[in-house]
This record gives C-alpha cells, structure tokens and sequence, in this order.
C-alpha cells in the first residue's frame, strides 16, 4: 500500500513538473525548438554557458565555443567552453577547452578578460587554432590584445601560445604612397578633441593607425572566417573600436601573414560576423555601446579585402532598432542544408552575466540576396525543409 502511495505521489509531481516546465518561459515548448532570448539548457539540464561564442563545424559534429560568464563578473574566471551537437539543439557540456592560469604572472591569469573566442581547423596541420581578445588583468581595456591557443583536438585542452597588438610596423596593404604621405603629415597635437570634424577626417587618414603602427593595431571583438581556398582572416574592432580591420592569417592560422585592410574607419563598428553566399562577403556588425544593444550593421563585398558596401540594418520585427536586445555574435552555414545560415547574437546581463542569452535567428534572403533577420520567438531547423 505504501508503495503504490508513494508511486501515485511520484507520478503526480512528475506530471506537475511537466506540467510547469512546459508552461514555463524558461524552457523550450517542444523538444528541438531554438527560442532565442529563453534560457538554453544543455544536456545536463544547464543554460549553456558559452558567451560571445563562435561554432565550428568538424566530423560531423559541431563545437560551440564561448566565454564562461560567472554569477556577478564577466571578467574570466573560468576560461573558454566547449560545447558539441549533432543537431544544433542539444548541446553537451565538453568542459573548459581553454583554462585560465592560476598564475598570476601569465597573460591568462584568472580575472583577465577574454572575450568573443573562436576556433577553426586547419587542415595542414590539423590543429585547431583559438583566437580570442584579450584584456590583461586590472587594466581595463586598454591593452586591446589577441590571444591565440592551440589544440589537437576540437574539445581541447588548447595550449595557450601568445597574445599581442596586431601586425606591428605594418600598413594596410590597399594604402598608397599618397596615402602614405598624407598620414604622415598628420600631427596629433592638432588633433586633441574627439569627434570634430577634422579628427573626424584625421582618424580616417590614418591618425590612430600612425599612433599604434609601431607596436601593432589594437583588436578588440573579433571574428575568424575560413574562405574557400582555405585562407583563413581576423576580423576585429580596431583604433579605438573606430574602425574594422580584417587581416589574413598565417598558413598555419597561427599568427597574422601582414596582409590588411581597414574597414569603415571612424564607422565605430564591432561585434563583426561575417559569412559568404554565393561568392558575396556579408558582414553583420553593431554599434559600440558596451553591454546595452543597439541598431545592428550590415555590410557586403565581392573581395574579403573589400571595398565594403554599407546596408540598413537587416532586422525585421519587434525591437528591430536594437537587433532584438542583442549584439552579434556569429554567422553559422547550416552543414547539409541548402542556402542555411543562422545569425547568432548575445543579450548581455551584465548585472547577472551568467544569465545572458543567446539569440540564433535563420538568415532569409530577399530576391536581389539581401539578407533579412526576422524575429521568431521559435523555431526548429525544419524551417529550411519546410521553405522547399
Ligand atoms: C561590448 C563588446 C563585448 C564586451 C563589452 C564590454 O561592446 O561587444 O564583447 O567587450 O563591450 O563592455
């Protein structure tokens, strides 16, 4: 009698917390839905902890990677998260796939800020290769660093390599000799207020590019994209976030080869995601406003190396002018799937930074190939089947 009691009572609370589950905002309503802004929980049960993160596609599966956001600081004290699915729905917690050092001396140490990591696979070598931006502990932003990290396996543990400015010493390589020698009268005593129109005209001449020249741009947000030919670019935040830089790697992805352009300078863009459909480069970006959202960018070129043509913003829906709440994060091809791309962007809490949230939107395109972002509140990866 008392087992069919306690049975009876199991199966009730059982029902009640399906009931509740199901009826609550925190979880998805149907098993393989994707519903951007709700908590994501993974296979543990867990809202995914993997912000400002990037997806790799390698053997089938795919690898999320992101920053590990702690209860009240978004400094790092964790490190990097890996994440893997086959579907793109469950995501099983792999670990941390980059650590922070417990050493105070390292450029990782514990409490540093390492933000927006990504990962992709070289195939020469067959080692994955992590680049991250890097803040140095208790200074702020100032030291506008990239990290790199490798590994032999997509999960990790990376091995942690170095971290600096970007290419040192080095000039775009579209600038001419003209425009060599006009960044080179420029003399920035007369240019000491901000936002005038004549710093305006000086930034884009190259006023900040000439300060950092000697010990490399700063690179702040970051992306990596892998072209089809396999050469591999770093697509950051650079002069005081006022400008895009997109600079190709090395073969072995593992340092900068000095070839890089500026991009929209004084245009004050960041968060870059960038992706490539049907030969066109398309890159969606965001205004600098720290962790509150505002209206996203979008931009598009025949060449990586430009030159970049600007887009309205390709946001449809309700909070459209503040891309949804959220700031861009990455652009993902669906493996498998016909024209499938996924816009991925993050809704910071920077008071409660492990509560942040994830938005993951399909990508539609209109005739002329325009890429449209439209807000669901869910949505499966049925809707490219269903679109046939
Ligand atoms: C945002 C940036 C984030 C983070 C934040 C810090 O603008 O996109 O990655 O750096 O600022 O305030």
């Amino acid at each position: 009698m008392k087992t069919l009691v306690s049975k009876i009572s199991l199966g009730l609370s059982l029902l009640v917390a399906v009931f509740f589950a199901a009826c609550s905002d925190n979880y998805p309503k149907i098993a393989g839905e994707i519903c951007p802004g709700e908590i994501w929980p993974d296979t543990n049960g867990e809202h995914i902890n993997a912000h400002g993160g990037g997806l790799m596609y390698y053997d089938g599966t795919y690898y999320w990677f992101g920053e590990n956001k702690g209860e009240r600081s978004s400094a790092a004290l964790v490190g990097v998260m890996c994440y893997s699915s086959k579907n793109l729905k469950d995501w099983k917690n792999e670990g941390v796939a980059l650590a922070v050092s417990e050493d105070p001396e390292s450029e990782i140490t514990k409490g540093c800020v390492l933000e927006r990591p990504k990962v992709i696979y070289n195939e020469k070598t067959k080692k994955f290769v992590m680049w991250f931006h890097l803040e140095l502990k208790g200074k702020g932003y100032s030291a506008a660093r990239s990290g790199v990290a490798v590994s032999d396996s997509p999960t990790g543990p990376y091995t942690y390599l170095r971290s600096s400015r970007v290419n040192p010493g080095i000039l775009p390589c579209d600038m001419t000799e003209a425009d060599k020698a006009v960044m080179d009268t420029l003399n920035p005593q007369n240019y000491e207020k901000w936002w005038t129109d004549s710093w305006t005209d000086a930034v884009k001449k190259g006023l900040i590019l000439k300060r950092d020249l000697e010990g490399g741009q700063m690179a702040r947000d970051m992306q990596l994209f892998v072209d089809d030919d396999g050469k591999a670019y770093h697509i950051y935040a650079s002069e005081e976030n006022l400008t895009l830089n997109i600079a190709e790697l090395s073969e072995d992805y593992q340092s900068h080869s000095g070839k890089y352009v500026r991009v929209a300078p004084t245009g004050h863009n960041e968060a870059p995601a960038i992706f490539k459909r049907n030969g066109k480069y398309w890159m969606i970006t965001s205004g600098c406003t720290g962790w509150d959202p505002n209206e996203a960018r979008m931009f598009s070129a025949d060449n990586i190396f430009g030159p970049w043509t600007q887009h309205p913003n390709p946001c449809v829906g309700p909070n459209k002018d503040l891309t949804f709440g959220g700031q861009s994060t990455y652009v993902l091809k669906v493996q498998g799937l016909d024209d499938a791309y996924i816009f991925m962007a993050d809704i910071w809490r920077p008071k409660h930074p492990i509560d942040a949230r994830y938005i993951w939107l399909p990508i539609q395109f209109k005739e002329d190939g325009t890429p449209v972002v439209e807000w669901m509140d869910s949505w499966t990866l049925d809707y490219w089947k269903n679109k046939k």
